[in-house]
């Protein structure tokens, strides 16, 4: 059975009964506590926890999630992938436990024919919770599953969370004997390779809090209702259902290994290591479209990191393969191809995927021919001073600075008989990676611990927000909290965030910065507002200080935002929309949105291209932009339902989760955008848009920035008095100032190079003068003169070498000295036979130096010095003839 068909069969038989059937979220995950999706509950989460009341009591999905903790192991064992689809069923306090087995257990038993997956009842064992009669007694005596079959486990395999606080509970595990091709016997508790597992079902039923593992940490309490989730891998099943040893031999990865053979000639089942090298690029090459397609772009940091170095390590395993042209063109195309019959938006996105994992590809080619260079020295080193392990340290400047993926440099430094310091690596890593978390979370939030505004929401409920229509609302304070703590009151002084009944305030999101303000209450105290975040689903939190007075929890007063900042942001979102369509119109689909940020009268937006958006095009689009401005276009918004939303064209962001219903921004018939920010009413409103130029910021994706209104006026304004002043300066019209300053540069050129052709002169003519009347000491020809005062280092040297030429092959000395800028200083040279005689240029600068009160020197045949005392040049010529005499004799 292909695995588009299981696909369809699981999400039929749970609508069939009375599941609402959910599209897969994003893999970007909307919650802070994950980089991608790992599990198909995720996008449930609110549910279960109870934040957000679900409009379904019953709901299924086939889930795209990545796990990458496994990543070593990826084409080793047979069913550790990095990408896979979980196929779940959901109930959110409608069926428990015995539901939840006996749909799970007719959907695998059933026959084809039925609509069920086949498989046979004598191959399926059970696992349960080892305390969970409940559990076992429904699979023996409501089911049927023999007590032999059924096996208890501790919490590491049948306790289900998702490693971090949140829900949780016991589970039951659903596996497939394969036979006893793959070893022993003795059910899933002794080999889980042979038996394997293929769903989960897990009784939510708790809520979990910090610990240090998936085994160590406490219930916290119950949760508001008893759920049901399930995960059935789909990979696994298809597995199965296709007979095949593994899970990259299923019918959606196998055409990539056949692919990756095509390109390496590299037959798969003729080696072991080959035939690792082949999952690893098919997996690996899955993953990668699946990330790209949900608009991760490879970086240095989370998810980025995640996919450049999953991109890099199938590049590099093609490498290992043979291949040594670039490879990611083919290998996208049998992704993408194979792959849209379930995400058909692959096609839509084909370009953009491409010019991504191609720009990836390219960088890492360039990184690997300079990065194993550093890697070669480091290894000579290391095998110079003795040692046999590259230092961690190495191998962490190549992974950050080269992208070198740790096994690579494992691979490379054993080619040539060296270990590495994998712990030291590790910790390096490590040490970065809480960094980058923490500081994003503290970003987010300022706290790390969210349960604190989870409690506010439980108590109070979700923020009414009403700045869409308001700027002001009267309001009660339901969350107060200081340093992170829920507090009853806080004084003047104190740093607060405050959660309100309901707000005007927008929060933080979609780009657009979060509105500040001040909220004066009844009794005369005042919270100035400097920003705004959800840190949780629908609970604004108002951070700022309190100004004057003391604010107490319930206090009710009036909240006032900043209007005209928030209109200058307003403007500046609204010409971001104009912005994207505009280059939308003019680039392709491929300039998709990427990232933005609107601030007060200025934006920037990301987007993808695979090339710099050439200065023309860029004016084309700003012309555009400001041609719409002026036809007066209504700016609207709606709620709508999602399918109607995309029915209309409106563009949706990449990596953005939505819900059923989402607002639509229309802009007259020029832009339709899904989006939850604040627009003016009518493009006029905006006035003017400049654009300031793009740049890139990582692969495929470029920036551009932008100013808005009274902004762009003044940055033209400013434009305009450089260019009023710049004419008056070279007397020229406007349009004359690129022709008339590129000839007054050439004029300039051209009289520097006169001058330092009569500088040259000059020196010539001394040099002639001075290698005219050498004096004789002790044998050996001694110039030493003082020459015009002004006279640079530059033309000194010019002049001490060309009399020593002059002066011919005999032993000679030439010091010349000047006083430039009120500074004394020197420069000697020496003649081979002069040198030969012991007379060295490095030494007599010293001397002279030394008298002139400084310091100098430089090698035996030319030197340079310099001093602070101008009237010591007379003195600091006797010292060098002094010392040329004692030399030479
Ligand atoms: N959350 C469970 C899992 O990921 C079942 O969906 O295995």
């Amino acid at each position: 059975m292909e695995s588009a068909e299981i696909r369809r069969r699981w999400l039929r038989f749970f609508e069939e009964r009375g599941h609402a059937v959910v599209p897969s979220a994003s893999l970007i995950a909307d919650d802070p506590t994950l980089l991608l999706v790992p599990a198909g509950m995720v996008p449930f989460k609110p549910y279960f926890l109870g934040e957000v009341k679900p409009k379904w009591s019953r709901a299924t999905s086939v889930q795209k999630c990545v796990r990458t903790p496994d990543i070593e192991e990826v084409g080793k064992t047979t069913r550790h992938g990095t990408f896979f689809q979980m196929c779940g069923n959901f109930s959110f306090g409608d069926y428990f436990k015995e539901g939840a087995i006996a749909y799970a257990w007719e959907l695998l038993t059933s026959s084809v024919e039925e609509g069920g997956f086949g498989l046979d009842p004598e191959r399926l064992w059970v696992t349960v919770y080892q305390d969970d009669d409940e559990a076992e007694q429904i699979w023996r005596d409501k089911i049927g599953v023999p007590a032999e079959r059924i096996q208890r486990l501790g919490k590491k395999d049948n306790y289900w969370s998702m490693g971090v606080p949140g829900p949780c509970g016991p589970c039951s595990e659903i596996n497939y004997d394969r036979g006893p091709e793959f070893g022993v016997e003795g059910g899933p508790a002794v080999n889980d390779e042979r038996y394997v597992e293929i769903w989960n079902l897990v009784f939510m039923q708790y809520e979990r809090g910090a610990g240090t593992s998936k085994e160590d940490f406490e219930i916290l309490g119950e949760l508001p209702a008893k759920n049901i989730d399930t995960g059935l891998g789909l990979e696994r099943l298809a597995m199965i259902l296709q007979g095949v040893q593994n899970m990259y031999e299923t019918d959606t990865l196998r055409v990539v290994i056949d692919k990756a053979t095509e390109l390496t000639g590299v037959r798969y089942g003729a080696k072991h290591e080959s035939d690792v090298s082949l999952r690893v690029v098919a997996d690996h090459m899955r993953t990668s479209v699946m990330l790209i397609g949900d608009g991760v772009v490879p970086g240095n940091e989370g998810r980025g990191y995640v996919l450049r170095r999953i991109l890099r390590r199938a590049i590099r395993n093609m490498r290992l393969l043979g291949a040594t042209e670039p490879v990611v063109a083919a290998l996208v195309d049998t992704v993408i191809k194979i792959m849209a019959q379930q995400y058909p938006e692959l096609e839509t996105d084909r370009r953009r995927i491409e010019t991504v994992a191609l720009a990836e590809e390219a960088a890492f080619l360039k990184t690997l021919r300079s990065g194993t260079n550093i890697l070669d020295t480091a290894v000579t080193e290391t095998k110079a001073a003795g040692g046999r392990v590259l230092s961690g340290d190495k191998a962490f400047q190549l992974h950050d600075t080269y992208g070198f993926p740790l096994d690579l440099t494992l691979e490379m430094a054993a080619e040539q008989g060296l270990s590495v310091d994998e712990d030291g690596f590790r910790r390096l890593m490590k040490e970065q990676r809480d960094r980058a978390k923490a500081d994003a979370l503290a970003k987010k939030t300022g706290h790390a611990d969210l349960s604190v505004y989870r409690e506010v929401a439980d108590r109070a409920g979700a923020t009414d927000f009403i700045g869409y229509t308001d700027n002001s609302a009267e309001a009660e304070i339901v969350g107060l909290l200081v340093e992170g703590v829920s507090v009853p009151a806080a004084q003047e002084g104190d740093e607060v965030e405050v959660v309100l009944d309901r707000t005007p305030f927008y929060a933080e999101g979609g780009g657009q910065i979060g509105d500040t303000g001040r909220i004066r209450f009844d009794n005369g105290a005042v919270v100035e507002v400097r920003d705004v975040q959800k840190p949780v689903p629908g609970v604004f939190v108002h951070k700022g200080a309190v100004q004057v007075g003391e604010v107490t929890l319930g206090s009710r007063g009036h909240a006032q935002i900043d209007v005209s900042r928030r209109q200058s942001i307003a403007r500046a979102h609204s010409a971001t929309h104009l912005t994207h369509q505009a280059l939308r119109d003019a680039l392709g689909p491929t300039a998709a949105q990427a990232g933005s940020e609107n601030q007060p009268g200025r934006f920037r937006f990301d987007f993808g291209s695979p090339t710099a958006v050439p200065t023309a095009v860029l004016g084309d689009v700003e012309q555009k932009i400001n041609e719409v401005l002026a036809r007066d276009l209504d700016v609207t918004a709606e709620v709508l339902p999602i399918d109607e939303a995309k029915r209309q064209g409106a563009i949706a962001e990449f990596g953005e989760k939505y819900g059923d219903q989402v607002r639509v921004v229309t802009i007259g018939d020029f832009s339709k955008e899904l989006c939850g920010g604040t627009h003016v009413h009518n493009t006029a409103q905006l006035g003017l848009v400049k654009l300031l130029g793009e740049s890139s910021i990582g692969s495929g994706v470029r920036r551009v920035e932008a100013l808005v209104g009274t902004d762009a006026y003044r940055f033209l304004a400013r434009e305009h008095v450089v260019v009023s002043q710049l004419t008056e300066l070279v007397k020229g019209r406007p349009e004359e100032l690129p022709e008339r300053i590129s000839g007054l540069l050439g004029k300039l050129k051209d009289a520097e190079k006169e001058i330092e052709r009569f500088r040259a002169e000059k020196v010539l003519a001394a040099a002639g003068e001075l290698a005219r009347s050498p004096e004789e000491v002790n044998g050996v020809a001694l110039v030493a003169a003082r020459v015009p005062d002004g006279t640079a280092a530059d033309d000194l040297r010019r002049l001490v070498l060309d009399v020593r030429g002059r002066l011919g092959s005999r032993a000679s000395v030439v010091a010349a000295f000047s006083v430039a800028n009120g500074r004394p200083l020197t420069v000697i040279a020496t003649s081979e036979a002069a040198r030969e005689r012991g007379i060295k240029a490095g030494e007599l600068v010293r001397t002279a130096a030394k008298t002139l009160g400084g310091g100098g020197g430089g090698k035996d045949d030319v030197a340079q010095g310099g001093g602070q005392n101008p009237a010591a040049v007379d003195e600091a010529i006797g010292a060098v003839r002094r010392l040329v005499a004692e030399r030479a004799v």
